[in-house]
Protein backbone atom coordinates (compact mmCIF):
# COMPACT_ATOMS: atom_id res chain seq x y z
CA UNK A 1 0.00 0.00 0.00
CA UNK A 2 1.57 3.49 -1.15
CA UNK A 3 2.05 6.17 1.90
CA UNK A 4 -1.20 8.12 0.58
CA UNK A 5 -3.08 5.28 0.41
CA UNK A 6 -2.36 4.40 4.02
CA UNK A 7 -3.49 7.20 5.29
CA UNK A 8 -6.80 7.60 3.16
CA UNK A 9 -7.58 4.03 4.32
CA UNK A 10 -6.72 4.26 7.98
CA UNK A 11 -8.92 7.64 7.48
CA UNK A 12 -5.44 9.60 8.58
CA UNK A 13 -5.24 11.57 5.27
CA UNK A 14 -3.82 14.39 6.49
CA UNK A 15 -1.65 16.12 3.61
CA UNK A 16 1.36 17.18 4.98
CA UNK A 17 0.52 16.24 8.72
CA UNK A 18 1.88 13.58 10.41
CA UNK A 19 -0.07 10.11 10.67
CA UNK A 20 -1.27 7.60 14.04
CA UNK A 21 0.83 9.93 16.52
CA UNK A 22 4.25 9.24 15.19
CA UNK A 23 5.59 12.62 15.30
CA UNK A 24 4.11 14.03 19.02
CA UNK A 25 6.23 15.98 19.98
CA UNK A 26 6.96 16.37 23.76
CA UNK A 27 4.45 19.11 24.21
CA UNK A 28 2.62 17.79 26.72
CA UNK A 29 -0.59 19.00 28.22
CA UNK A 30 -1.86 20.94 25.24
CA UNK A 31 -4.97 18.92 24.84
CA UNK A 32 -8.33 20.32 26.49
CA UNK A 33 -8.06 20.31 29.72
CA UNK A 34 -10.23 21.56 32.94
CA UNK A 35 -8.36 24.33 34.34
CA UNK A 36 -7.70 23.62 38.12
CA UNK A 37 -10.51 26.94 38.53
CA UNK A 38 -12.99 24.96 37.36
CA UNK A 39 -12.14 22.03 39.28
CA UNK A 40 -11.78 23.68 42.16
CA UNK A 41 -14.70 25.60 41.87
CA UNK A 42 -16.89 22.68 41.48
CA UNK A 43 -16.10 20.86 44.50
CA UNK A 44 -13.63 21.08 47.88
CA UNK A 45 -11.02 18.55 47.36
CA UNK A 46 -10.69 18.18 51.22
CA UNK A 47 -14.69 17.38 52.24
CA UNK A 48 -15.31 13.90 51.71
CA UNK A 49 -18.84 14.94 51.42
CA UNK A 50 -17.96 17.16 48.01
CA UNK A 51 -15.94 13.85 46.79
CA UNK A 52 -18.82 12.07 46.78
CA UNK A 53 -20.71 14.90 45.24
CA UNK A 54 -18.42 14.45 42.29
CA UNK A 55 -20.69 10.91 41.24
CA UNK A 56 -23.99 10.25 39.84
CA UNK A 57 -24.08 7.35 42.25
CA UNK A 58 -27.61 6.77 43.24
CA UNK A 59 -28.10 7.74 46.86
CA UNK A 60 -30.97 5.40 47.57
CA UNK A 61 -28.16 2.96 47.38
CA UNK A 62 -25.01 2.08 49.44
CA UNK A 63 -22.12 1.02 47.51
CA UNK A 64 -19.78 -1.35 48.48
CA UNK A 65 -19.02 -2.61 45.49
CA UNK A 66 -18.10 0.24 43.58
CA UNK A 67 -14.46 -0.99 42.77
CA UNK A 68 -15.74 -3.53 40.17
CA UNK A 69 -16.08 -0.63 37.61
CA UNK A 70 -15.91 3.21 38.45
CA UNK A 71 -18.69 5.22 38.59
CA UNK A 72 -17.11 8.65 36.51
CA UNK A 73 -16.55 11.61 38.60
CA UNK A 74 -17.62 15.27 37.28
CA UNK A 75 -14.45 15.73 36.33
CA UNK A 76 -13.73 12.37 34.24
CA UNK A 77 -17.48 12.77 32.77
CA UNK A 78 -16.88 16.33 31.74
CA UNK A 79 -13.41 15.60 29.95
CA UNK A 80 -15.26 12.25 28.28
CA UNK A 81 -18.31 14.04 27.37
CA UNK A 82 -15.97 17.28 25.95
CA UNK A 83 -13.30 14.39 23.69
CA UNK A 84 -17.05 13.47 22.58
CA UNK A 85 -18.50 15.92 21.60
CA UNK A 86 -15.66 16.82 19.43
CA UNK A 87 -14.90 13.60 18.00
CA UNK A 88 -19.25 13.31 17.19
CA UNK A 89 -18.85 16.43 15.30
CA UNK A 90 -15.64 15.72 12.94
CA UNK A 91 -14.15 13.01 13.92
CA UNK A 92 -10.99 12.45 11.62
CA UNK A 93 -10.69 16.88 12.48
CA UNK A 94 -10.87 15.99 16.00
CA UNK A 95 -8.19 13.26 16.30
CA UNK A 96 -6.07 14.77 13.75
CA UNK A 97 -6.31 18.05 15.96
CA UNK A 98 -5.69 15.77 19.34
CA UNK A 99 -3.51 12.70 18.62
CA UNK A 100 -0.09 14.51 19.14
CA UNK A 101 -0.88 15.20 22.47
CA UNK A 102 -3.16 13.63 24.34
CA UNK A 103 -2.13 10.12 24.89
CA UNK A 104 1.73 12.25 26.09
CA UNK A 105 -0.23 14.09 28.49
CA UNK A 106 -2.61 10.92 29.99
CA UNK A 107 1.24 9.18 30.63
CA UNK A 108 2.24 12.25 31.87
CA UNK A 109 -0.33 12.30 34.29
CA UNK A 110 -0.32 8.67 35.32
CA UNK A 111 3.66 9.08 35.93
CA UNK A 112 3.16 12.24 37.97
CA UNK A 113 0.50 9.65 40.05
CA UNK A 114 3.30 7.20 39.87
CA UNK A 115 6.16 8.56 39.81
CA UNK A 116 7.17 7.35 36.78
CA UNK A 117 8.52 8.32 33.58
CA UNK A 118 6.24 8.80 31.06
CA UNK A 119 8.13 6.90 28.65
CA UNK A 120 7.87 3.63 30.89
CA UNK A 121 3.71 3.82 30.84
CA UNK A 122 1.97 1.58 27.53
CA UNK A 123 -1.57 2.55 27.81
CA UNK A 124 -4.39 -0.49 27.45
CA UNK A 125 -7.75 -1.06 27.83
CA UNK A 126 -8.29 -2.98 31.07
CA UNK A 127 -5.65 -4.37 33.74
CA UNK A 128 -6.72 -7.49 32.01
CA UNK A 129 -4.83 -6.27 28.33
CA UNK A 130 -1.91 -5.84 30.42
CA UNK A 131 -2.27 -9.47 31.99
CA UNK A 132 -2.14 -11.12 28.38
CA UNK A 133 0.23 -8.96 27.03
CA UNK A 134 2.70 -9.03 29.45
CA UNK A 135 2.38 -12.58 29.97
CA UNK A 136 1.65 -13.74 26.64
CA UNK A 137 5.11 -11.67 25.26
CA UNK A 138 8.05 -12.03 27.75
CA UNK A 139 10.71 -13.84 26.66
CA UNK A 140 11.70 -17.30 28.34
CA UNK A 141 14.18 -19.17 27.54
CA UNK A 142 13.73 -23.03 26.44
CA UNK A 143 13.79 -24.63 30.60
CA UNK A 144 12.48 -21.21 31.88
CA UNK A 145 9.74 -21.66 33.67
CA UNK A 146 6.95 -19.18 35.40
CA UNK A 147 5.79 -19.07 38.94
CA UNK A 148 2.37 -17.77 39.86
CA UNK A 149 0.17 -18.42 42.97
CA UNK A 150 -3.39 -19.77 43.41
CA UNK A 151 -5.16 -16.66 45.17
CA UNK A 152 -4.49 -14.87 41.40
CA UNK A 153 -7.49 -13.24 39.38
CA UNK A 154 -9.07 -15.38 36.48
CA UNK A 155 -6.99 -13.06 34.20
CA UNK A 156 -3.50 -13.69 35.35
CA UNK A 157 -3.82 -17.38 35.74
CA UNK A 158 -6.23 -17.55 32.25
CA UNK A 159 -3.29 -15.50 30.46
CA UNK A 160 -0.37 -18.29 31.74
CA UNK A 161 -2.50 -20.75 30.87
CA UNK A 162 -2.66 -19.47 27.64
CA UNK A 163 0.58 -19.05 27.33
CA UNK A 164 1.63 -22.50 28.57
CA UNK A 165 -0.87 -24.05 25.64
CA UNK A 166 0.62 -21.49 22.98
CA UNK A 167 4.91 -22.35 23.67
CA UNK A 168 4.80 -25.37 26.03
CA UNK A 169 5.81 -22.98 29.26
CA UNK A 170 5.93 -24.43 32.49
CA UNK A 171 3.83 -22.94 35.11
CA UNK A 172 3.75 -24.26 38.96
CA UNK A 173 2.25 -22.51 41.75
CA UNK A 174 2.59 -22.16 45.05
CA UNK A 175 0.24 -20.87 48.09
CA UNK A 176 1.82 -18.20 49.65
CA UNK A 177 -0.82 -18.41 52.27
CA UNK A 178 -3.34 -21.35 53.79
CA UNK A 179 -5.65 -19.43 56.10
CA UNK A 180 -5.86 -15.38 54.87
CA UNK A 181 -6.52 -14.50 57.87
CA UNK A 182 -3.15 -15.42 59.20
CA UNK A 183 -0.94 -14.39 56.62
CA UNK A 184 2.17 -12.54 57.89
CA UNK A 185 4.87 -11.09 55.47
CA UNK A 186 7.42 -13.59 57.07
CA UNK A 187 5.11 -16.27 55.57
CA UNK A 188 4.71 -15.05 51.99
CA UNK A 189 8.35 -14.13 51.67
CA UNK A 190 10.06 -17.60 52.75
CA UNK A 191 6.83 -19.39 51.04
CA UNK A 192 7.75 -17.75 47.83
CA UNK A 193 11.86 -18.15 48.07
CA UNK A 194 11.27 -21.81 48.48
CA UNK A 195 9.18 -22.17 45.27
CA UNK A 196 11.78 -20.12 43.56
CA UNK A 197 14.54 -22.64 41.20
CA UNK A 198 17.24 -21.83 39.03
CA UNK A 199 14.34 -22.14 36.46
CA UNK A 200 12.61 -19.49 37.07
CA UNK A 201 12.04 -16.38 35.26
CA UNK A 202 8.88 -14.96 36.05
CA UNK A 203 7.27 -14.52 39.01
CA UNK A 204 3.21 -13.57 38.50
CA UNK A 205 1.59 -12.21 41.42
CA UNK A 206 -1.60 -10.02 42.36
CA UNK A 207 -1.12 -7.02 44.63
CA UNK A 208 -4.53 -7.47 46.66
CA UNK A 209 -6.25 -10.31 46.08
CA UNK A 210 -9.90 -10.19 45.10
CA UNK A 211 -9.97 -13.66 46.35
CA UNK A 212 -9.28 -13.01 49.95
CA UNK A 213 -8.80 -9.21 50.82
CA UNK A 214 -4.97 -9.95 51.26
CA UNK A 215 -2.41 -7.79 50.26
CA UNK A 216 0.85 -9.02 49.53
CA UNK A 217 4.18 -6.84 51.30
CA UNK A 218 5.24 -6.82 47.23
CA UNK A 219 8.99 -4.52 48.96
CA UNK A 220 9.52 -7.44 50.85
CA UNK A 221 9.09 -10.11 47.92
CA UNK A 222 11.31 -7.53 46.20
CA UNK A 223 13.80 -7.72 48.30
CA UNK A 224 14.25 -11.13 48.42
CA UNK A 225 14.45 -11.26 44.78
CA UNK A 226 17.13 -8.71 45.10
CA UNK A 227 19.11 -11.37 46.90
CA UNK A 228 17.82 -13.85 44.42
CA UNK A 229 18.77 -12.19 41.35
CA UNK A 230 21.98 -10.77 42.67
CA UNK A 231 23.64 -14.29 41.81
CA UNK A 232 22.05 -14.02 38.02
CA UNK A 233 22.88 -13.16 34.91
CA UNK A 234 20.67 -10.47 33.04
CA UNK A 235 18.40 -13.05 31.19
CA UNK A 236 17.80 -15.08 34.28
CA UNK A 237 16.73 -12.99 36.34
CA UNK A 238 13.36 -13.46 38.07
CA UNK A 239 11.07 -10.80 36.56
CA UNK A 240 8.62 -9.71 38.80
CA UNK A 241 5.01 -9.00 37.25
CA UNK A 242 2.30 -7.93 38.81
CA UNK A 243 -1.26 -7.28 38.56
CA UNK A 244 -1.64 -4.00 40.58
CA UNK A 245 -5.28 -3.25 40.26
CA UNK A 246 -6.73 -3.02 44.15
CA UNK A 247 -3.62 -1.11 45.37
CA UNK A 248 -3.74 1.40 42.37
CA UNK A 249 -5.71 4.16 44.25
CA UNK A 250 -5.42 3.15 47.43
CA UNK A 251 -1.97 2.83 48.69
CA UNK A 252 0.60 5.72 48.52
CA UNK A 253 3.47 4.34 46.83
CA UNK A 254 5.14 5.00 44.06
CA UNK A 255 5.78 2.39 41.62
CA UNK A 256 9.17 2.26 42.39
CA UNK A 257 9.07 1.80 45.62
CA UNK A 258 7.24 -1.68 44.95
CA UNK A 259 10.25 -3.44 43.31
CA UNK A 260 8.02 -4.64 40.29
CA UNK A 261 9.61 -5.05 37.14
CA UNK A 262 6.52 -4.92 35.44
CA UNK A 263 2.53 -3.54 36.62
CA UNK A 264 0.10 -3.97 35.27
CA UNK A 265 -3.70 -2.53 36.45
CA UNK A 266 -6.93 -0.90 35.08
CA UNK A 267 -7.76 2.62 35.25
CA UNK A 268 -11.74 2.19 35.53
CA UNK A 269 -11.85 0.92 39.40
CA UNK A 270 -10.38 2.14 42.44
CA UNK A 271 -9.07 5.24 40.33
CA UNK A 272 -12.33 6.09 38.45
CA UNK A 273 -10.85 6.26 35.37
CA UNK A 274 -12.86 6.08 32.29
CA UNK A 275 -14.41 2.64 32.01
CA UNK A 276 -12.31 0.39 29.33
CA UNK A 277 -8.93 2.39 30.68
CA UNK A 278 -5.71 0.69 32.52
CA UNK A 279 -1.96 0.67 31.61
CA UNK A 280 1.57 -1.14 32.06
CA UNK A 281 4.09 0.43 33.85
CA UNK A 282 7.55 -1.83 33.14
CA UNK A 283 10.93 -1.36 34.79
CA UNK A 284 13.38 0.63 32.83
CA UNK A 285 15.65 -2.13 32.84
CA UNK A 286 12.88 -5.02 32.06
CA UNK A 287 11.58 -3.97 28.70
CA UNK A 288 13.96 -5.83 26.99
CA UNK A 289 12.34 -9.00 28.18
CA UNK A 290 8.69 -8.41 26.50
CA UNK A 291 7.68 -9.02 22.82
CA UNK A 292 4.99 -6.68 21.68
CA UNK A 293 1.98 -8.48 20.79
CA UNK A 294 -0.32 -5.91 19.18
CA UNK A 295 1.16 -3.91 16.71
CA UNK A 296 1.39 -0.22 18.14
CA UNK A 297 0.00 2.56 16.41
CA UNK A 298 1.83 5.71 17.40
CA UNK A 299 6.04 6.75 16.16
CA UNK A 300 6.37 3.33 14.84
CA UNK A 301 4.30 3.87 11.92
CA UNK A 302 6.02 7.07 11.13
CA UNK A 303 9.44 5.37 11.23
CA UNK A 304 7.05 2.83 8.69
CA UNK A 305 6.10 5.29 6.27
CA UNK A 306 9.56 6.85 5.91
CA UNK A 307 8.14 10.39 7.98
CA UNK A 308 10.85 9.88 11.35
CA UNK A 309 14.27 8.17 11.56
CA UNK A 310 14.52 4.64 12.94
CA UNK A 311 15.92 6.34 16.20
CA UNK A 312 13.33 8.93 17.05
CA UNK A 313 13.40 9.37 20.62
CA UNK A 314 9.42 9.20 20.19
CA UNK A 315 9.54 5.58 20.59
CA UNK A 316 10.01 4.62 23.64
CA UNK A 317 8.85 1.31 25.52
CA UNK A 318 5.68 2.96 26.53
CA UNK A 319 4.64 3.61 22.64
CA UNK A 320 5.69 0.39 21.80
CA UNK A 321 3.59 -1.60 24.50
CA UNK A 322 0.81 0.29 23.62
CA UNK A 323 -1.83 -1.71 21.00
CA UNK A 324 -2.71 0.45 18.38
CA UNK A 325 -5.95 0.38 16.28
CA UNK A 326 -8.05 3.18 17.31
CA UNK A 327 -9.65 3.26 20.55
CA UNK A 328 -12.03 4.94 22.40
CA UNK A 329 -10.52 7.55 22.65
CA UNK A 330 -13.01 9.80 24.30
CA UNK A 331 -12.48 7.75 27.40
CA UNK A 332 -8.66 6.86 26.75
CA UNK A 333 -8.53 10.73 26.85
CA UNK A 334 -9.62 11.35 29.69
CA UNK A 335 -7.87 9.38 31.71
CA UNK A 336 -5.23 12.08 32.86
CA UNK A 337 -8.43 13.59 35.06
CA UNK A 338 -8.56 10.62 37.26
CA UNK A 339 -5.33 11.11 38.21
CA UNK A 340 -5.38 14.89 38.53
CA UNK A 341 -9.04 13.81 40.60
CA UNK A 342 -6.98 11.36 42.98
CA UNK A 343 -3.81 13.97 43.09
CA UNK A 344 -6.00 17.26 44.03
CA UNK A 345 -8.00 15.12 47.18
CA UNK A 346 -4.07 14.05 48.04
CA UNK A 347 -2.87 10.55 48.32
CA UNK A 348 -2.15 10.03 51.69
CA UNK A 349 -5.78 10.86 52.30
CA UNK A 350 -7.38 8.57 50.03
CA UNK A 351 -5.16 5.70 51.56
CA UNK A 352 -6.14 6.82 55.13
CA UNK A 353 -9.47 7.01 54.76
CA UNK A 354 -10.17 4.07 52.84
CA UNK A 355 -8.04 2.06 55.41
CA UNK A 356 -9.45 3.68 58.30
CA UNK A 357 -13.26 2.49 56.45
CA UNK A 358 -12.23 -0.95 56.25
CA UNK A 359 -10.88 -1.22 59.74
CA UNK A 360 -13.75 -0.26 60.95
CA UNK A 361 -16.03 -3.09 59.12
CA UNK A 362 -13.49 -5.65 59.81
CA UNK A 363 -13.11 -5.00 63.27
CA UNK A 364 -16.85 -5.16 63.59
CA UNK A 365 -17.08 -8.00 62.12
CA UNK A 366 -14.57 -9.94 63.79
CA UNK A 367 -16.14 -9.21 66.68
CA UNK A 368 -19.49 -11.11 65.53
CA UNK A 369 -19.84 -15.17 66.50
CA UNK A 370 -22.07 -15.43 63.61
CA UNK A 371 -19.32 -14.42 60.85
CA UNK A 372 -15.74 -15.49 59.57
CA UNK A 373 -13.59 -12.37 58.71
CA UNK A 374 -10.86 -13.91 56.18
CA UNK A 375 -9.49 -10.72 55.27
CA UNK A 376 -6.29 -9.94 57.62
CA UNK A 377 -7.01 -7.31 60.47
CA UNK A 378 -3.46 -5.91 59.35
CA UNK A 379 -3.25 -2.80 57.69
CA UNK A 380 -0.58 -3.69 55.87
CA UNK A 381 -1.82 -7.07 54.81
CA UNK A 382 -5.29 -5.52 53.26
CA UNK A 383 -6.56 -2.59 51.62
CA UNK A 384 -9.75 -2.19 50.69
CA UNK A 385 -11.07 -5.19 50.19
CA UNK A 386 -13.25 -7.27 52.64
CA UNK A 387 -13.98 -10.83 52.46
CA UNK A 388 -16.04 -13.16 54.84
CA UNK A 389 -18.43 -15.68 55.07
CA UNK A 390 -21.80 -15.90 57.42
CA UNK A 391 -22.71 -18.63 59.10
CA UNK A 392 -25.81 -20.78 57.84
CA UNK A 393 -25.76 -18.23 54.56
CA UNK A 394 -24.45 -18.89 51.48
CA UNK A 395 -22.47 -15.86 50.18
CA UNK A 396 -24.74 -15.29 47.43
CA UNK A 397 -27.73 -14.96 50.24
CA UNK A 398 -25.97 -12.50 52.50
CA UNK A 399 -25.11 -10.52 49.46
CA UNK A 400 -29.39 -10.70 48.27
CA UNK A 401 -29.72 -10.06 52.14
CA UNK A 402 -28.07 -6.98 51.58
CA UNK A 403 -29.28 -5.70 48.26
CA UNK A 404 -32.89 -6.01 50.09
CA UNK A 405 -31.17 -3.51 52.46
CA UNK A 406 -30.44 -1.54 49.83
CA UNK A 407 -26.92 -2.37 50.14
CA UNK A 408 -24.57 -3.30 46.83
CA UNK A 409 -21.71 -5.96 47.92
CA UNK A 410 -20.60 -9.03 46.03
CA UNK A 411 -19.39 -12.84 45.99
CA UNK A 412 -15.59 -13.11 45.12
CA UNK A 413 -16.00 -14.67 41.36
CA UNK A 414 -13.90 -17.75 42.54
CA UNK A 415 -14.29 -21.62 42.87
CA UNK A 416 -14.34 -21.07 46.77
CA UNK A 417 -16.65 -18.14 46.92
CA UNK A 418 -17.11 -15.52 49.91
CA UNK A 419 -19.07 -12.32 50.43
CA UNK A 420 -17.04 -9.24 49.74
CA UNK A 421 -17.41 -5.48 50.87
CA UNK A 422 -15.18 -2.98 49.61
CA UNK A 423 -15.95 0.06 51.51
CA UNK A 424 -13.95 3.41 49.59
CA UNK A 425 -13.70 7.17 49.94
CA UNK A 426 -17.34 6.79 48.54
CA UNK A 427 -18.58 5.48 51.83
CA UNK A 428 -18.67 7.12 55.31
CA UNK A 429 -18.95 5.47 59.13
CA UNK A 430 -22.87 5.75 58.88
CA UNK A 431 -22.86 3.61 55.84
CA UNK A 432 -20.14 0.86 57.13
CA UNK A 433 -21.92 1.23 60.18
CA UNK A 434 -25.80 0.23 58.47
CA UNK A 435 -23.59 -2.22 56.60
CA UNK A 436 -22.66 -3.85 59.51
CA UNK A 437 -26.18 -3.66 61.22
CA UNK A 438 -27.51 -5.62 58.48
CA UNK A 439 -24.78 -8.26 58.75
CA UNK A 440 -26.07 -8.60 62.76
CA UNK A 441 -29.66 -9.45 61.29
CA UNK A 442 -28.46 -12.74 60.06
CA UNK A 443 -27.66 -13.83 63.27
C1 LIG B 1 -7.35 -8.99 40.80
C2 LIG B 1 -8.09 -8.63 39.55
N1 LIG B 1 -7.39 -8.51 38.40
C3 LIG B 1 -8.00 -8.19 37.25
C4 LIG B 1 -9.36 -7.98 37.19
C5 LIG B 1 -9.96 -7.61 35.88
O1 LIG B 1 -9.79 -6.22 35.73
P1 LIG B 1 -10.04 -5.49 34.35
O2 LIG B 1 -11.51 -5.31 34.21
O3 LIG B 1 -9.37 -4.15 34.49
O4 LIG B 1 -9.47 -6.31 33.28
C6 LIG B 1 -10.13 -8.11 38.38
C7 LIG B 1 -11.57 -7.93 38.47
O5 LIG B 1 -12.30 -7.38 37.82
C8 LIG B 1 -9.47 -8.45 39.57
O6 LIG B 1 -10.16 -8.60 40.71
Amino acid sequence: MRRRDFLRRTGLLAGTAPALGALAPAVRHEQPRTSDHERHRTFDPMSWSDVRDQFALTRSRIHMASFLLASHPRPVAKAIERHRKGFDEDPATYWHDHFQTAEPGVREAIGTYLDADPAHIALTDSTTMGLGLVYGGLDLKPGQEILTTPHGHWSTLESLNLRAERSGAKVNTVALYDDPAETSVDMVVSRMRSAITDRTRVIAVTWVHSSTGVKLPLSDMADALADINANREKEDRVLFCVDGVHGLGIEDVMVGELGCDFFMAGTHKWMFGPRGTGFIWGHPDAWDALNPIIPTFGPSVGVWIGALPPDTPHITPGTVHTPGGFHSFDHRWAVGEAFQFHMDIRKGRVQRRIHEMNTRAKEALSSMPHVRLYTPLSESLSAGIICFDVDQHAPSDVVAHLRNRDIIASTTPYRESYARLAPGVLNNEGEVDRTIEAITELS
